[in-house]
């Protein structure tokens, strides 16, 4: 299949177009490269610079495609609560005029980036896609939205579509040659490794009055290969004419901020002393999937869940 993919100069776009074109591909990227880096593309595939709301830009890459996969946006929680109308723009407007030069152009197949932000404070964990939609960051509602308009765009064009809700993506491909690369960086694996990399060992951690067992956020941590993966399962699975929808993806297993640190410090072998600092706003307390749904339909067998081996790959990445 031919395939575009938006956002693919970003930390998953990259290593899911990599994934994409190893199963033998064709991939477009187009990313503005806002906050992307063009060497991550891999140079198998084609690159145009450019921003997802351009018609004239899609409208050249467009024809002769077979599904998008959309992962362009923004991405930060708390650069979203001061700057909702960017959030808005690149979120759900560009991608809307999108939608509408795929439609144009007879593209009928997309695969969205969406997030576990969209549930909020989850009233039960594991959080099933059936569980209540409220987000608590601008951020999430932006996705959310989103999501939305692909179900009115389905009802009345011919769009099918899957919304990929993923919890925290961390590591990077075993041999170091992609990973995480944010500017700035706001995840808590990434930004202690970077810490512990440039050889500090104070890391704040946000919040110590969460409802959880130690005070901290609680977060399900999913390997990026394994979400590569289940993009490629996804865009199978609407190319054999299989119904779209929604599907989390995570693996199950919740762990706190200072569980991840200690596991961090154990993988590294650094010492790290927290600072304890307040709540971030958009933080909710636990964010835990059930990602049965993708397990049984999609047929995605995440790999790597063990949160020290996603942890050793994302260190590998950041000592080079
Ligand atoms: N990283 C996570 O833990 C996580 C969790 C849940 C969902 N997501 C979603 O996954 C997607 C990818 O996340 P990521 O971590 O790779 O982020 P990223 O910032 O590394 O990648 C996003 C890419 O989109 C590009 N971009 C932004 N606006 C654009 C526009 N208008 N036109 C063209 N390109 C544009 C950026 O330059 C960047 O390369 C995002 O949609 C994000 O909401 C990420």
């Amino acid at each position: 299949m031919r395939i575009l993919v938006t956002g693919g100069a970003g930390y998953i776009g990259s290593i899911t177009t990599r994934r994409l074109l190893d199963a033998g591909h064709d991939v477009i990227v187009v990313d503005s490269l806002i906050r992307g880096h063009r060497e991550a593309v891999d140079q198998r595939a084609s690159f145009v610079q450019g921003e997802v709301g351009d018609p004239a830009v899609l409208g050249r890459i467009l024809p002769g495609c077979d599904a998008v996969m959309h992962l362009a946006g923004l991405i930060e929680v708390v650069e979203s609560q001061s700057d909702p109308g960017r959030y808005f723009d690149a979120n759900v407007a560009q991608p809307a005029r999108m939608l509408d030069v795929m439609v144009a152009h007879e593209v009928s197949n997309i695969v969205f980036s969406s997030t576990a932000a969209v549930y909020g404070e989850p009233s039960t964990v594991p959080i099933t896609e059936e569980a209540p939609t409220h987000p608590v960051s601008v951020y999430g509602a932006t996705k959310l939205m989103f999501e939305r308009l692909l179900d009115w765009y389905g009802a009345a064009h011919e769009l099918r579509s899957i919304r990929l809700r993923y919890f925290n993506v961390a590591g990077a491909l075993p041999d170091a040659t992609l990973g995480e690369a944010h500017d700035p960086e706001t995840h808590i694996i990434p930004r202690l490794l970077q810490v512990l990399a440039g050889g500090d060992s104070r890391f704040e951690v946000f919040g110590e009055d969460y409802p959880t067992s130690d005070g901290t956020c609680v977060r399900d941590y999913l390997h990026v290969c394994d979400l590569a993966e289940a993009h490629l399962l996804a865009l199978e699975h609407l190319g054999r004419g299989g119904e779209g929808g929604v599907f989390n993806l995570g693996n199950g297993r919740g762990f706190s901020n200072l569980e991840v640190v200690r596991i961090c410090a154990q993988v590294t072998g650094a010492e790290v002393e927290v600072v304890r600092g307040p709540r971030r706003p958009g933080d909710p307390a636990t964010l835990v999937a059930s990602a049965e749904k993708a397990r049984r339909e999609l047929g995605w067998a995440p790999a790597h869940g063990d949160l020290r081996e996603i942890v050793a790959d994302a260190w590998r990445w950041h000592s080079r």
